[in-house]
């Protein structure tokens, strides 16, 4: 007898816990991340660069921006769990696009907000290639990415559809 009402307010406990997490989750398919204070999502309708960017204001968000190896790790795993056959429109589908680009001057990649990455936190590329922006030549990759595995990001070619990271910050409870 005792034991069956411990039991039922502990289930009843765990009922409350439950809602209280599902509530502080954003319901539009963001996933917070609380170490962060980041929602994110991965959007499989691929989209080119410049598309990609106005959806994610269109919904109150912004193509994702890593400021840390933290916030790189986790949009990486986010990719790492993409479901290849749900993206959409996309000729080569590993790589997500970023909010970074060097599409105003092709020297130095910028966050879209403005900032250049390297004064940000997180500004790693992948390999000897990626990132060096080589001329303001629209042949070459001017949009920034990241893909499953590698340590870092990508340059690529803005025109192409990809599907992309958004992220919402969350404020603190
Ligand atoms: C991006 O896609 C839109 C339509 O979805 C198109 O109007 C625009 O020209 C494209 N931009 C680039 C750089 O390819």
């Amino acid at each position: 007898m005792w034991f069956t009402t411990k039991m039922r307010l502990l289930a009843i406990s765990f009922f409350f816990i439950a809602i209280a997490y599902v509530q502080s989750q954003p319901t539009d398919g963001y996933v917070l991340e609380k170490d962060v204070g980041i929602a994110y999502k991965l959007v499989y309708q691929a989209q080119n660069g410049t598309k990609a960017k106005e959806y994610g204001e269109q919904e109150g968000a912004k193509l994702a921006v890593p400021k840390s190896e933290e916030e790189y790790a986790l949009i990486q795993k986010i990719v790492r769990h993409m479901h290849f056959p749900s993206v959409v429109n996309a000729e080569i589908k590993l790589i997500a696009w970023l909010g970074i680009n060097n599409l105003k001057n092709y020297k130095v990649w910028k966050n879209i907000d403005g900032q250049n990455i390297e004064d940000t936190g997180f500004h790693t590329w992948t390999g000897q290639d990626n990132g060096r922006g080589y001329s303001d030549d629209p042949a070459e990759p001017h949009c920034a990415g990241v893909d499953a595995i590698n340590p870092g990001l990508r340059d690529w070619w803005c025109h192409r559809r990809q599907p992309y990271v958004c992220q919402k910050t969350v404020n603190p409870v």
